[in-house]
């Protein structure tokens, strides 16, 4: 092992540049990356507190600082920037671009080593499969910019978020679901994503936020629905995906207390039982994987919105589309010889799978693996081999830390290719 190789093994370097969550760090980290929520907070500088008070001017402000800055002002939401849309970011939203810029500095300055021999870290860069180009120029002029400023960044390269997924599974063939909070992209890999076979839903953990927060309403809970941060923690603890839902409703029916949805929010007095209504827990994780179902259709009558449709070149696919179906869709776009290969190993990577199974439920409940095998299996595709990735919303990070020690420091990036590193230096 060259000098070379052993020191980017040391200084490998994750970015996973997720629409609500922005997870960083290095090798050392271990299994888990940091995490920040991908938005800035534009201050108003011109505020008197800022003469009256000193200090440095932030003009944007991001990670946990950012309550600190919060002024009690209507304006909130026009100064906090989520720079993305689906893992997008627009090509002229300068605001959206500074944001960027700025946690993506806060990320690399924060793990800054103090070993004298540190020449920079080897970034791996983690988009969508369907970031456009230019959002590859703009994170690598990002990087050099960040570069300049602080010798961080000794080379950077950019992977799509599938394929970081398939390499930290060491899987060349099989199919990647990374379902985040905006959208799930459903990407059959051969050594690369199979681009004209991508179907992305627009659809993630934000939608099942959604439906939450109906039953919050519903449940006599509308005075908590305003806040996004409380309906998210709301569903990730009593969310179910249940096996079949017209049985799961049944039985949760019939013994409601066995299935009880209650809980006291930390550091709060405010208690949530759904009591009765728990069997509405099941909603939850079913309209993850299937909104089509025909309960959802109340909701959608008294206003609930639908996931939306996306246009990817001139193909339009409906965000109401079955997780399975949108699976089989995206494999018979591939080889007929290479379609038994992909469904042999499917991957499921994302928070938006990491449903828990409560000990007791399991006749009723099960993990995301499980209910993608039980869908597939109703339409008659049966021998899957479908994987939960450990902790599946950080596999995206882990991949990247798994590539920056893989690609050979004499690889440069090609646009061709789309592959090797970008160096400044
Ligand atoms: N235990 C859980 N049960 C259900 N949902 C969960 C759980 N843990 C996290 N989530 C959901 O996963 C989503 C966040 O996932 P992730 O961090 O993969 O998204 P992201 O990378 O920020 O977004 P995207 O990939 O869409 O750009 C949130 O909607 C969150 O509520
Ligand atoms: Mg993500």
């Amino acid at each position: 092992m060259g000098l070379i190789d052993a020191y980017r093994r040391k200084y490998a370097f994750g970015e996973d540049y997720g629409t609500s969550d922005y997870k960083f760090g290095p090798i050392t980290l271990g299994e888990r990356p940091e995490i920040i929520e991908n938005r800035g907070y534009m201050p108003d500088t011109s505020s008197i507190m800022y003469r009256i008070v000193g200090g440095e001017v932030k003009r944007v402000v991001v990670g946990p600082e950012i309550p600190l800055y919060l002024e009690a002002r209507e304006d909130l939401t026009e100064r906090m920037i989520y720079p993305m849309r689906n893992g997008v970011v627009d090509k002229d939203d300068k605001k959206a671009w500074d944001v960027i810029y700025e946690i993506t500095k806060y990320g690399l300055t924060r793990f800054k080593p103090r070993d004298p021999n540190f020449k920079g870290f080897y970034v791996t860069a983690a988009l969508s499969v369907i970031a456009p180009k230019y959002m590859y120029e703009k994170i690598f002029d990002i990087h050099e910019r960040i570069d300049e400023e602080t010798k961080l960044v000794k080379a950077v390269t950019i992977i799509p978020q599938p394929l970081a997924v398939a390499i930290a599974h060491k899987k060349p063939t099989c199919v990647v679901l990374e379902s985040g909070h905006g959208n799930t992209q459903i990407c059959p890999i051969s050594r690369y994503p199979i681009r004209r076979a991508i179907i992305t839903l627009n659809r993630g953990g934000g939608d099942a936020n959604v439906i939450t927060a109906e039953i919050l309403k519903d449940c006599g809970y509308g005075d908590l629905v305003h806040e996004e941060k409380l309906v998210r923690m709301v569903k990730e603890r009593i969310g179910l995906v249940p096996r079949n839902l017209d049985e799961a409703i049944k039985r949760a029916r019939n013994e409601p207390e066995r299935f009880r949805a209650a809980f006291k929010i930390p550091g709060t007095k405010i208690v949530i039982d759904l009591g009765e209504n728990s069997w509405m827990r099941f909603l939850i994780g079913e309209y993850a994987f299937n909104p089509s179902h025909e309960v959802f259709e109340s909701f959608f009558k008294r206003g609930m919105p639908r996931p939306k449709d996306v246009k990817i070149g001139d193909r339009i696919i409906s965000g109401m589309m079955d997780m399975a179906d949108a699976i089989i869709e995206a494999v018979q776009r591939c080889p007929v010889e290479l379609q038994p290969y992909l469904y042999r190993d499917i991957l499921l990577s994302g928070g938006n799978f990491a449903w828990k199974v409560p000990p007791g439920m399991e006749d009723v409940a099960v993990n995301a693996a499980e209910k993608i095998r039980l869908m597939l299996e109703e339409k008659g595709i049966e021998n899957v081999n479908v994987i939960l990735t450990k902790d599946p919303q950080y596999s995206v990070w882990r991949g990247c830390i798994v590539y920056s020690v893989a690609v050979p420091d004499d690889y440069e990036w090609n646009w061709d290719r789309m592959e090797g590193w970008m160096k400044f230096r």
